[in-house]
């Protein structure tokens, strides 16, 4: 028996009643479960009515032949094993049927002991082409949960390479009290002006994540100028501009961080083409870095310097004014003027007014 839990039932079609009531007879006493058919259409109503695991069939009948039950009765049940009997002249119809998905058949005269093995063969076959999709079901249902967890888990290491690149920046930072907070600011004040441009969700984190990342190339950076509170050499300028090159150095082995690379490199290229390190012009400059570029201009102006007075949010913007077209895109200053006159309403309505730069 190919069903361990139930005896598997059996179809009998043949329109011949001695032969169905033999076959039907045999089969029962083999313990199966048998149905029987004296023609297509019965057999057809008979599967509708029960699960069945086995037909086997007649193939000349009147009405309805075996050859076209076939199709019929697998799409009733596809999971059905259909055994053909065929009579010994008949091998093309037998052919047709296996074509069209009959599992075996047995040529007349048969033998019972025959037909025994042949029907439980068949089940057996059945249960192992169930299994085997059992088998790919549960093997595709595990592929998509792993291939999930598989995101998941590179989403987590990603935003840990994120969290650990932050940190060097904050330590590189901390050294400096003037340039303490300076890339968390750039980055909150750049994602607010890509918000202000009207760019997609996942673009404005982007640039947010360049922002805070675009000195990185400053661990490269010898101290003596990072922390030089005078004016730089010419040698030491050259030196401080390697910071861009070097970010867009580190970055590559993260992947993930690829749309971040030319915002890094290219945060100090200006809009007339004189900025570094590659001299891009006007649109040719990528637009997270022309913000970014704009939102660390408005930071060193609206901070305290060795060298300068803080300026307050509206004279930093007025003083910025100058700078639109030839060191900033003029829209992307249009935007940070309108960004920096929100925060004050904001801030007037919050507190009755004040700082708002930070
Ligand atoms: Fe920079």
């Amino acid at each position: 028996m190919a069903d361990s839990a139930a005896p598997a039932s059996v179809l009998v079609v043949d329109d011949e009643e001695p032969i169905r009531n033999a076959l039907k007879k045999f089969l029962a006493q083999q313990q199966y479960e048998v149905y029987a058919a004296a023609s297509g259409e019965e057999a057809l109503n008979q599967l509708r009515r029960h699960k069945v695991a086995l037909m086997l069939c007649d193939i000349r009948m009147p009405g309805t032949s075996g050859v076209d039950l076939v199709p019929q009765a697998l799409e009733i049940e596809p999971e059905l094993a259909i055994l053909m009997l065929t009579a010994v002249n008949d091998a093309t119809s037998a052919a047709m049927c296996m074509q069209r998905g009959a599992m075996d058949y047995l040529t007349k005269p048969i033998e019972l002991a025959d037909l025994g093995r042949a029907v439980e063969r068949a089940l057996k076959r059945r249960g192992m082409l169930l299994e085997s999709r059992e088998l790919n079901r549960w093997l595709k249902e595990e592929v998509t949960t792993r291939t999930a967890e598989l995101h998941r888990e590179r989403q987590k290491l990603e935003r840990v390479s994120v969290a650990t690149l932050e940190a060097l920046v904050n330590a590189l930072e901390a050294k400096d009290p003037y340039m303490r907070g300076h890339s968390a600011r750039v980055a909150d004040l750049s994602a607010t002006i890509a918000a202000q441009l009207g760019m997609p969700d996942e673009e404005v984190e982007h640039v947010r994540v360049g922002g805070r990342l675009h000195d990185l190339g400053k661990i490269g950076t010898r101290e003596s100028v990072l922390n030089k509170q005078g004016p730089l050499t010419p040698e030491e300028f050259e030196h401080v501009q390697q910071h861009v090159v070097i970010g867009s150095q580190i970055l590559p082995p993260l992947p993930h961080l690829e749309h971040i690379l030319a915002m890094v490199r290219s945060h100090h290229e200006r809009w007339d083409g004189t900025g570094y390190p590659d001299g891009l012009r006007g649109q040719e400059i990528p637009i997270g870095g022309r913000i970014i570029g704009t939102a660390e201009v408005y930071d060193a102006l609206s901070s305290s310097r060795p060298y300068q007075e803080k300026m307050s949010p509206d004279q930093t913007i007025e003083r910025m004014t100058d700078l639109a077209g030839t060191v900033l895109d003029p829209k992307v200053y249009e935007a940070i003027a309108a960004v920096v006159a929100r925060r004050r309403t904001l801030v007037f309505l919050d507190e009755g007014g004040g700082g708002t730069s930070e």
